[in-house]
């Protein structure tokens, strides 16, 4: 939810079926077509040419949204309030998608080219585009 284009982002999310106890990294990536599942949703999205980081980091991908973090039952609950991801403008987010993977984001903290490519989160365990919504 964002309330108007000179506001934050707020990010809510709710995780089941995870790995126990495993951070899962978290992203927006580039495109909303999904039709060969995560892997058409294209690398994270990154309208600035920037390198990986963390939500915190001052140089970041738009989309870097950090970690899900997978309680003992493998659920996670998720809470981002964010400055860089937007639905309004010219980088609006709307029609791109949202990624989780198998393993954990190292934040651009690495020291590996990877890691300021894709912080080494691993595999593409599920995916959704990013759509509006009514009011609920
Ligand atoms: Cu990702
Ligand atoms: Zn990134």
């Amino acid at each position: 939810e964002q309330k108007s284009a000179f506001e934050n982002t707020s990010i809510v999310g709710r995780f089941t079926g995870l790995t126990p106890g495993q951070k899962h990294g978290f992203h927006v990536h580039q495109y909303g077509n999904l039709i060969e599942g995560c892997k058409t949703a294209g690398p994270h999205y990154n309208p600035h040419g920037k390198t990986h980081g963390g939500p915190d980091s001052e140089i970041r991908h738009v989309g870097d949204m950090g970690n899900v973090v997978a309680n003992e039952e493998g659920i996670a609950l998720y809470e981002l309030e964010d400055h860089q991801i937007m639905i309004y403008g010219e980088h609006s987010v709307i029609g791109r998608s949202c990624v989780c993977h198998a393993g954990e984001d190292d934040l651009g903290q690495g020291n590996n080219e990877e890691s300021l490519k894709t912080g080494n989160a691993g595999g593409r365990q599920a995916c959704g585009v990013i759509g509006m919504s009514g009011p609920f």
